[in-house]
């Protein structure tokens, strides 16, 4: 990995500020052991050309991604810490490149080969909201899962796995979150981790959303950068806190009324 992009001061910095943000979720108690994982769509930045694949270790895709054809990335490792990642990025994520006909990719990174080290389990996600992002043409590029303990505890509230209350709750405990997160979270339904179903909902939820919500395992996130992507998810966790700490309180959270939200979307 380092060889092929040694030169690339732009994929640096990208990793840099990736591994910065790998620190802080597992600071915030939001990656324990290998949770969470982050995919970087360096399409734009990674313009070596390789004549010869060969060396490379290719593996199929469950689905085609006609969006993503030859598009490369930037993704953690199954398995991998968050922890690992902030201080070795390159010994815990990967480079993938997808292949013409977008139905697989190639590792190119200098692990490759090794099958203890894989892309994240949760790439067929991943990558369908790469696709959903080419397909609307908007330019995020980073696609980051998180185990954002405050936002699972709230979906084991019956009342909060429907939308409509999750959004009022959370809009309604801090005025940045409307200004922040204005589409909302679209709520998934509990599967099966790393499955096509689970990808398949994702991609519809984030298709009128800011965030994935998955019930009882966490978040999915969209930003144009790792830090911004980051800061969604902290500013919805800060929402579900205050939540949690007035109940703790036995205090019934007022929440912003329906005039002060309204003011805040102009
Ligand atoms: P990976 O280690 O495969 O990225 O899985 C972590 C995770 O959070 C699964 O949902
Ligand atoms: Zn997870």
């Amino acid at each position: 990995m380092k060889d092929l992009f040694k030169h690339n001061k732009p994929l640096h910095s990208i990793i840099r500020e990736t591994a910065e943000v790998a620190g802080y979720l597992w600071q915030r108690g939001w990656a324990e052991r290998n949770a969470g994982n982050i995919s970087i769509n360096i399409s734009e930045i990674v313009d070596i050309e390789i004549i010869d694949y060969s060396p490379f270790p290719f593996l199929d895709l469950p689905f085609s991604y006609p969006k993503l054809a030859d598009s490369s990335f930037l993704v953690t490792g199954t398995g991998k810490r968050m922890r690992d990642f902030a201080n070795s990025p390159m010994n815990n994520g990967i480079v993938i490149k997808v292949n013409q006909s977008a139905n697989g990719y190639w590792i190119l990174s200098q692990k490759a080969g090794s099958s203890s080290f894989l892309p994240t389990s949760e790439l067929s996600t991943h990558l369908g909201i790469h696709q959903l992002i080419a397909e609307r043409g908007s330019p995020e590029k980073v696609v980051l899962h998180a185990h954002t303990t405050e936002l699972i505890a709230l979906t084991h509230a019956e009342e909060f796995c429907n939308q409509d209350s999750l959004n009022n709750l959370l809009w309604g405990m801090h005025p940045e979150t409307i200004v922040f997160v204005p589409k909302g979270v679209g709520f998934v339904p509990y599967m099966l981790p790393g499955s096509v179903e689970i990808a398949m909902e994702t991609i519809k939820a984030l298709q009128n959303h800011d965030v994935a919500l998955w019930e009882k395992h966490g978040v999915f996130a969209i930003g144009n950068c790792v830090h911004e992507t980051f800061d969604v998810i902290d500013i919805l966790a800060k929402s579900a806190r205050i939540y949690f700490m007035c109940q703790s309180a036995n205090i019934l959270p007022r929440g912003l009324t329906a005039s002060q939200l309204s003011d805040l979307k102009l």
